[in-house]
């Protein structure tokens, strides 16, 4: 059985509300991205190049990369719009006390 561990990433209220925030997690570089309130956190490095989508637009739920306009949706790591064609990573969030925790994985 395995347990999940949580890793305390940054305080909700360090998070732009509706924008996105680059951030090392544990050498990780994540986009958490904050919208209508809810935290989603996402790989921040774009499937298609060495873009990093913190720089990007977060638009609802759709990420859009600086470098040549693909989108993903944050939820679930979707690809949604060319030139992309892999999804994202994405990792399991939990607000408690505040915090923003990450479950990193493998
Ligand atoms: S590097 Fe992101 S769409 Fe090309």
């Amino acid at each position: 059985m395995s347990t999940t561990s949580w890793i305390d990433a940054a305080a909700v209220d360090d998070l732009p509300a509706d924008d996105v925030l680059g951030l090392e997690v544990e050498g990780r570089d994540l986009a958490l991205c904050s919208v209508n309130g809810e935290v989603f956190v996402t790989s921040n490095t774009c499937t298609h190049g060495q873009a990093r989508l913190c720089d990007g637009f977060l638009e609802g739920h759709e990420i859009e990369c600086p470098l040549h306009q693909g989108k993903f949706d944050v939820r679930t790591g979707k690809a949604t719009c060319a030139p992309v064609t892999e999804d994202l990573r994405t990792y399991p969030v939990k607000i408690e006390g505040g915090r923003v925790y990450v479950a990193i994985g493998d």
